[in-house]
């Protein structure tokens, strides 16, 4: 139970390197459970959520080594199928092997997962998808008990945009027999670099990138090396945080086209960004002013990033407005930014936030991933000290960003709570 201590009032200033997806990481990883042999997955992030991951594919019988951001995974002889209520109970994403699984041996058995602090956050479009691949399915005693003797090729068409579904989709359509359509399938960069993880192992899958992805099963696959992408929700991050300090920062290990419309955002607002081949600057720019953003599916401007921008927007003066329409319930954070002095008004899924000329310093608790990296991004900004509490949280999605922050010249510092009694 760590805590963060932030000074708030340094201006950042120099370069700094993103790290590997969180969220290309976790489907990748259960993906290995699709063919048996040695695998070496380059730029791993260093996070709990990876590490969850790790146990998870332990759990199911996978030999794992995890050294400076290198995973080398053997999945020779696997007849584990289940996971375990204690993983998933601490993250959702342990729902990915449920495809793999039942792909490679016909059956699998998996915590159902509960409730979520973004909302309700149902797995229904998972379940039907794989339905129509000819899956059995019961839900008994908070598992999901699923078996099949051959997936089937099949039509699946998600009512709405889903990262998840269509992820655990296509992890299972690549050994289905025949051919599979995914239709209003996700568009986002960590399904692209999971369909070219697959098509690396010898899947066939086309269209990836758009809405309908097309999957002609496979027999067999093999293992292969891969790298992941940059994390682009890391990488808006570290832009934030420097806009939020109205200093110069270089962020290095990035692909900008996957930052679009965040980049035109952070310009929208008065910010200067200039984007290299593979990374981005921002500066301070000229007047500021506010905006609205509606979060939506890629190339749509990221849920991930909502909270930063509501503590972003804080400091800009006038009034801006943020929709969410992703999440039923992603404004936990609300209450927290306001006990740093933002001006925030919640009406349904839409807040509009009045720019405040200074935040000020106060201990606040991390609800979940992103809106632990909007309290440390806004104490940045903030007068005087603030004390971030739950940082597990923060933990979950980025690899040690205090570090990567005083790197840059921010004053904080994370005080194992351990020392503190
Ligand atoms: N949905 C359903 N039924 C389903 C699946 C989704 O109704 O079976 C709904 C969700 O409740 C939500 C919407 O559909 O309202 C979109 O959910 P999606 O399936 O796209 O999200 P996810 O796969 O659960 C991933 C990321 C999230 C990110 C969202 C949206 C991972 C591990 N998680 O979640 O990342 O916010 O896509 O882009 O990739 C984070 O990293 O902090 C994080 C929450």
């Amino acid at each position: 139970m760590d805590e963060i201590l932030v000074r708030g009032g340094k201006k950042l200033s120099g370069t700094v390197v993103a790290n590997g997806s969180k969220n290309a990481g976790l489907p990748v990883l259960a993906a290995t459970l699709l063919a048996d042999g040695d695998y070496l997955i380059k730029n791993i992030p260093n996070l709990s959520d990876i590490r969850t991951m790790i146990k998870l594919l332990k759990q199911i019988g996978s030999e794992v080594e995890f050294t400076d951001h290198e995973l080398r995974i053997t999945t020779k002889g696997i007849k584990n199928f289940e996971a375990s209520y204690d993983l998933v109970k601490t993250m959702r994403a342990s729902i990915y092997v449920l495809g793999p699984l039942l792909a490679r041996q016909g059956k699998a058995r998996v915590s159902f997962p509960g409730g979520c602090a973004l909302g309700a956050r149902p797995i229904d479009y998972h379940l039907e998808a794989l339905h129509k691949l000819g899956v059995t399915i019961q839900i008994k005693h908070g598992y999901i008990n699923a078996e099949v003797n051959r997936l089937k090729g099949c039509e699946i068409y998600f009512e709405n945009k889903t990262v998840g579904a269509t992820a655990n989709a296509l992890m299972a359509a690549v050994l289905a027999e025949g051919k599979t359509v995914i239709e209003n399938a996700a568009c986002e960069p960590e399904i692209t670099c999971l369909a070219d993880f697959l098509n690396s192992m010898g899947a066939h899958i086309e269209g990836h990138g758009t809405e309908i992805i097309i999957i002609e099963g496979v027999k067999e696959l093999h293992p292969a090396d891969f790298s992941l992408i940059p994390d682009r929700i890391e990488v808006g991050t570290l832009l934030v945080a420097g806009a939020m300090t109205r200093g110069k920062v270089i962020v290095k290990n990035c692909i900008p086209e996957h930052s679009g419309i965040v980049l035109n955002k952070l310009r929208d607002i008065g910010f200067e960004v200039d984007n290299a081949e593979n990374s981005i600057t921002i500066s301070p720019g000229g007047k500021k002013k506010a905006i609205e953003i509606s979060t939506n599916p890629h190339p749509g401007f990221p849920t991930d990033l909502q909270p930063l921008f509501a503590a972003l927007l804080s400091t800009i003066e006038g009034k801006s407005i943020i929709n969410e329409n992703i999440f039923s319930d992603r404004f936990m954070y609300i209450s927290e930014l306001q006990r740093l002095g933002a001006d925030i008004k919640l009406s349904g899924n839409r807040i509009s936030i009045n720019g405040v000329s200074k935040l000020s310093g106060a201990p606040v608790m991390a609800p979940d991933i992103r809106a632990a990296a909007a309290l440390v991004v806004a104490a940045l900004a903030a007068n005087g000290q603030t004390k971030i509490s739950r940082v597990y949280h923060l933990d979950r999605g980025y690899e040690y960003l205090e570090q990567k922050l005083a790197s840059l010249g921010a004053d904080i510092e994370r005080i194992e709570t351990d020392a503190l009694y």
